[in-house]
């Protein structure tokens, strides 16, 4: 069996430092791992369009926004096929047969869906398509039979989602579609960055986000601002890491090296941390070097995206592209599908040669 990876992100806004270490990172390392024979990474207009459907012009300016990001982090066209999901209507045909294999009941048990419902104020008046996107997310994986999908812990109720759709279809129907495995961020503070006023969520309403093409002063700005450890009032004052946002960003960022090159008083984050909990070290410094840090980890990011952004009809031919691409590969898995279904009714002369054997007398 092939090993396939399918991921994506709704375009809805800029992507952030917490989509970076939460799974952009990783992408780009498994592309490069040559472990992969296909890669594909999605703009998943479609899912973002079933709650800003009032919107659609968001959503249409985010997808050139997205595909820059994801090229200035290092996602390559010749290795990774990028691609804009409603270029691919076998998706959503995929999305109907699937939404016979799944019940509303098990749908509002979703936590990833319960808890955007609450988000966004829903209530009672929540869209048919967006309670629904669980199903069109397992569409997603099955139609490029992705093996491994790299993606954030909040997603973690989607896939397990779309395996039992992979288990009822295989049961009714045969064995036809592929069981995909969750890949989460191995280092933990990278499960979920919070934002930079401490917040568990990153989010652009908010306006507590870093993103990837904010400018160094930007980042300057925000890393400065951000929260910290309120009891750490004095420089003498013992204080704490734990649910404190400079030293989440620096679990997830930092890295011995930077150490070594930024501020060799310390070997390495254990002993910076030693040294807060027991007094006499104040935030600026560690914010400093967190900003020393993100800079290095953000300036070759922000250096490919200058390229790009000077680049966007060539950008525009990837998109177009990778759509081509991943429809062949979508409409070859809908055939399976509709074969394993018996609903392929010209493929072959199967079904007409039994309909003429039951009528004939
Ligand atoms: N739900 C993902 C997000 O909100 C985007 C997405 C759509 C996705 N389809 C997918 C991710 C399939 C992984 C696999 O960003």
């Amino acid at each position: 069996m092939e090993n396939i990876i399918l991921t994506g992100d709704r375009p809805t806004g800029r992507l952030h430092v917490g989509h970076y270490v939460g799974s952009l990172k990783r992408r780009v390392e498994l592309q490069n791992s040559g472990e992969f024979d296909q890669i594909f990474i999605m703009i998943a207009d479609a899912q973002a369009m079933t709650d800003n459907a009032d919107n659609p012009e968001k959503v249409r300016q985010n997808i050139m926004e997205v595909a820059l990001d994801y090229l200035s982090c290092g996602l390559d066209p010749e290795k990774s096929t990028l691609f804009i999901q409603s270029m691919v209507p076998e998706l959503t045909e995929l999305t109907f047969y699937y939404s016979n294999l799944v019940t509303v009941s098990r749908l509002q048990r979703n936590p990833t869906v319960k808890t955007e419902i609450k988000m966004r104020n829903f209530e009672t008046s929540i869209p048919v398509g967006f309670f629904t996107y669980p199903i069109s997310q397992a569409a997603d994986i099955t139609a490029f039979k992705a093996t491994t999908v790299p993606v954030g812990e909040d997603q973690l109720p989607m896939l397990e989602q779309c395996k039992e759709i992979v288990h009822k279809f295989n049961s009714v129907y045969g064995e036809t579609l592929v069981d995909p495995k969750i890949l989460l961020p191995d280092n933990k503070a990278c499960l979920r960055l919070p934002g930079i006023d401490g917040k568990a969520k990153m989010s652009k309403s908010l306006g507590n986000c870093i993103y990837l093409s904010d400018t160094e002063q930007e980042v300057k700005k925000k890393v400065m601002s951000m929260f910290t450890d309120p009891t750490h009032l004095r420089v003498e004052d013992p204080g704490h890491v734990e649910g404190n946002t400079v030293f989440t960003y620096l679990d997830a960022f930092s890295k011995p090296e930077h150490f070594a090159e930024f501020w060799p008083e310390y070997a390495n984050l254990d002993e910076l941390k030693t040294h807060y909990e027991r007094g006499g070290l104040g935030d600026v410094k560690v914010k400093k070097f967190l900003l020393k840090v993100l800079q290095a980890e953000l300036a070759p990011i922000r250096e490919r995206r200058k390229y790009w952004e000077n680049n966007i009809p060539a950008v525009y031919e990837i998109l177009r592209k990778g759509s081509e691409v991943a429809q062949a590969k979508a409409a070859q898995t809908l055939a399976e599908v509709k074969a394993a279904m018996k609903i392929n009714y010209f493929d072959n002369d199967e079904w007409i040669k039994e309909q003429v054997a039951k009528f004939s007398k």
